[in-house]
């Protein structure tokens, strides 16, 4: 009986050593695995999503000083911090000048929009939004998947 209840007390008093891992866990500490962590570039993707969003409202308004705006910072999106942007070239490998070349040619395109909505050319805007979006698709179709398992060990697209 004595045996007993000491060694329930101490059982108590120290817990399994696995016991730190999942209270680490569920600190938020990034102990078993770092790379769940959201990219930067996540971040980057989302606001150029809400900004292809304002060039479709500024298009259907005809409120091309909106739409300038918007492409404007598409063009100009900002860039990934460097560490995140070595870990990145470092996956995509020998599909660098690729990925490279598919995040140039939305800043042209966006270029184009921008240029065609200073101008107030509705056709010309709406054509060049359509290059964009092509060209935001492209880089999906080629790296989104792979990006997903990669950094973050699933597959699925949202
Ligand atoms: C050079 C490649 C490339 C180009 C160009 C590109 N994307 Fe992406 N995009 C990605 C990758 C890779 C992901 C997945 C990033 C991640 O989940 O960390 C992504 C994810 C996204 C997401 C999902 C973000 C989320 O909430 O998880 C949106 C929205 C998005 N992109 C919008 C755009 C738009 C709009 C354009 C064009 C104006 C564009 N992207 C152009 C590579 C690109």
């Amino acid at each position: 009986m004595t045996v007993s209840s000491k060694t329930t007390s101490k059982s108590r008093r120290r817990p399994a050593p696995w016991a730190w891992l999942i209270a680490l866990g569920c600190a938020g500490i990034p102990f078993a695995s770092p790379a769940a962590e959201p990219l930067a570039l996540q971040g980057i993707m989302k606001d150029l999503g809400k900004n292809m969003q304002a060039v479709v409202d500024g298009l259907s308004r005809e409120d091309y000083a909106t739409v300038e705006k918007a492409a404007l910072a598409i063009a100009d999106h900002p860039k990934a911090p460097l560490g995140e942007k070595m870990r990145v070239m470092a996956y995509v490998g020998t599909n660098a000048p690729r990925f490279k070349t598919l995040d140039g040619e939305t800043h042209e395109h966006a270029m184009a929009l921008a240029k065609a909505s200073k101008g107030g050319n509705g056709e010309d805007a709406i054509a060049a939004f359509g290059k964009l979006q092509s060209s935001c698709f492209a880089c999906h179709q080629a790296f989104r998947k792979p990006f997903k398992e990669h950094f973050y060990g699933k597959a699925e697209t949202r």
